[in-house]
């Protein structure tokens, strides 16, 4: 017989070996798949019992705490004593319904629902937690390294405002995914303080002024000044996010109870000294921004301004330093006079199972 038909047969037969064995380890594959596709199904059922269960035990609590309205304290010291401890029990359960809601699905919010509709944000363990804060930390980062490099740029070089609108778009599109990032942590039960988040939606409109502001005279004023500011900025986030990158570390160590190798004291202690680092900073950079309301006041008063955006970008500089101002100075005050000490042991806290490589 022909030698390449004799090749050509023996080729076909060890195909269809190969095609055998590959049938058997599919239908194991199959098998797999229905066990995972039931798994899956069994996790959403018990998710939604476990939602429902905390919300119908939020609802008779709210219930309870209704009737205990009802009851006079100071008559007996036995109902006094009764109505303590059960406030403090309730309020130990509403910690527990925290902890518990941490690794379950949450609804989006109205702004990720506009923007997202109703695909799920919610990250199920806290090892994804702390990736996908660690990510946001890193983006805030790299985007503010460009923006300090542009702004250089610009405080030297001030004949292209085509140049100039690069930064401030790079700025429009920053302040907006980070406005996304921050409502995406938040509904993973991120505690940011709602300010940050505005200050992130204002600063957003304030780089978009900046953007579309004629190249006129009060522009023209204003530019060198902006761009020190950015740069200012850009210099301030990059500090920050060592305090965050530095916190985080530290938090993860502090929940990683086997291997600790810090201790509650020591975090407190480390973040006082990050804090009172940061705190000099900061203000310097609110007075800055403060001053940048008040040239742009005096800017929209003189008789060769004709740009609405002046009187405008004022106002906006002036909420942002008052409200950054405020806000920073009430995150102190919170730290002195509350106690966080459990919250800061759990808050990444990664069962053996959840922990891989990082
Ligand atoms: N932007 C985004 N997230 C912030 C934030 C900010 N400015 N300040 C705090 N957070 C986050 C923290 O990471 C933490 O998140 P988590 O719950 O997901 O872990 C949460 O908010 C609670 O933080 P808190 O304990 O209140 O403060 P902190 O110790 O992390 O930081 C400061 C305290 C003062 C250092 C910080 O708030 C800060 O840097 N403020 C100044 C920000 C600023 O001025 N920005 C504008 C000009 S650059």
């Amino acid at each position: 017989m022909d030698e390449g038909l004799l090749e050509g047969e023996a080729n076909l037969k060890s195909c269809l070996e190969d095609w055998s064995d590959l049938n058997k380890e599919f239908t194991q594959l199959e098998a797999t798949h229905d066990r995972y596709k039931k798994v899956l199904e069994d996790l959403w059922d018990i998710q939604k019992k476990c939602v429902t269960g905390i919300a119908h035990h939020r609802y008779r609590m709210k219930q309870i705490t209704e009737k205990m309205t009802k009851i006079k304290e100071n008559s007996k010291p036995e109902t006094d004593e009764a109505l303590k401890r059960l406030r403090s029990e309730m309020q130990q359960r509403k910690s527990q319904f925290r902890e518990m809601e941490e690794c379950l699905p949450h609804k989006n919010g109205l702004y990720l629902s506009i923007i997202l509709g109703s695909v799920s944000v919610s990250l199920l363990n806290k090892e994804d937690k702390f990736a996908y804060k660690y990510n946001y930390e890193t983006f805030k980062a790299t985007v503010s390294y460009i923006s300090m490099a542009l702004s250089l740029v610009l405080l030297f070089v001030s004949d292209y405002r085509w140049l100039d609108a690069v930064l401030h778009f790079l700025l429009v599109w920053y302040y907006c995914t980070l406005t996304i990032r921050e409502n995406i942590l938040m509904v993973n039960g991120s505690r940011i303080k709602g300010w940050w988040v505005t200050h992130h939606f204002i600063s957003t409109v304030c780089a978009a002024l900046t953007l579309i502001w004629p190249d006129s005279y009060t522009y023209k004023y204003f530019r060198g000044q902006y761009s020190l500011f950015c740069c200012y900025l850009s210099f301030l986030y990059i500090v920050q996010f060592f305090y965050q990158k530095g916190a985080l570390y530290r938090l993860r160590a502090l929940g990683q109870r086997h291997e600790m190798d810090i201790t509650v004291e020591g975090f407190m202690s480390w973040m006082w000294k990050g804090i009172s680092f940061l705190l000099p900073f900061l203000f310097a950079g609110y007075f800055f921004q403060l001053y940048n309301a008040y040239v742009l006041y005096r800017l929209s008063q003189d008789p060769q301004c004709k740009e609405w955006q002046v009187s405008f970008l004022a106002i906006i500089h002036l909420i942002l330093s008052v409200g950054n101002i405020t806000t920073t100075l009430k995150v102190v005050v919170d730290k002195l006079r509350t106690d966080r000490r459990q919250q800061l042991t759990t808050k990444y806290r990664f069962n053996s199972h959840e922990k891989k490589d990082s």
